[in-house]
């Protein structure tokens, strides 16, 4: 895959531009500010200008069927997950495409796919990562690369970085390594297989995560061992 790379030095949000601008697929927008980033759900997403990692790639998976899209999002954030790893342990990835330090947040993607029939023919992987940003005046759990490494890091080298593992993984989706990427994702799983405290719409409850199913659901055991199973946004962590 070759990206062609569209370097803005401001932009709405590069999810909508690529959405609304750009024709083609296989493309990168990259930016240095957004005034209207947007995260998952209602959120918005706040960076400092030329301090973070603000881009989006488009893509056309028309192999993969509208079913098995969740393969996406995986292979999305271990493209990150891996990229980040080369500076050091602690990197996990939060339900459903989020990547943590420890208990903090350090990026976050918002993929936003369109379907025709049964198979996706556009997918937009929307990705913030907080490189050297110091104070963040909004967001609950946030940390940057450089508060890690405790030095100013260089946010191209980064995206070189997470660009290869990307393309390493969508080749794999495009082989149909379903099977290999969903294995590795559920290895790296934050909060695995130990109790915390999650809140869903019947209150507040105790459970350890078992495993993210092929199609994008978290699947839980309470402490009465019943299991319980959730979609995006069904269930909060209480971190
Ligand atoms: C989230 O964690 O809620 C997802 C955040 C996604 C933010 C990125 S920044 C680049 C791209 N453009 C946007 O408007 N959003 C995504």
């Amino acid at each position: 895959m070759n990206l062609a790379r569209i370097h803005l030095k401001e932009v709405g949000s590069t999810n909508s531009y690529l959405k609304e601008k750009v024709d083609r697929t296989n493309v990168l927008v990259t930016a240095d500010y957004q005034t209207m980033g947007r995260g998952q759900g209602q959120n918005t997403w706040e960076s400092e200008a030329e301090r973070n990692l603000l881009f989006s790639i488009k893509v056309s998976p028309s192999h993969v069927l509208a079913k098995d899209q969740f393969v996406l999002s995986m292979a999305g954030a271990l493209s990150i997950e891996k990229a980040l790893e080369a500076y050091g342990s602690g990197f996990s990835l939060k339900w459903p495409n989020d990547i943590y330090y420890h208990d903090s947040k350090i990026s976050g993607t918002l993929i936003e796919t369109t379907i025709v029939g049964r198979s996706i023919s556009d997918c937009i992987f929307g990705i913030g990562v907080n490189v050297n940003q110091k104070e963040f005046p909004s967001a609950p759990n946030p940390i940057s690369l450089s508060q890690i490494t405790k030095r100013e890091m260089n946010r191209e080298e980064l995206l070189a970085d997470i660009i290869k593992h990307f393309e390493k993984y969508y080749k794999r989706v495009e082989k149909g390594d379903y099977e290999g990427i969903y294995t590795e994702y559920n290895a790296r799983l934050y909060r695995k297989q130990e109790y915390f405290s999650y809140e869903d719409k019947g209150g507040v409850f105790v459970a350890r995560i078992l495993r993210v199913e092929h199609d994008g659901h978290l699947l839980l055991e309470d402490e009465s061992k019943a299991l319980r199973k959730y979609e995006f946004k069904e269930l909060k962590f209480i971190i």
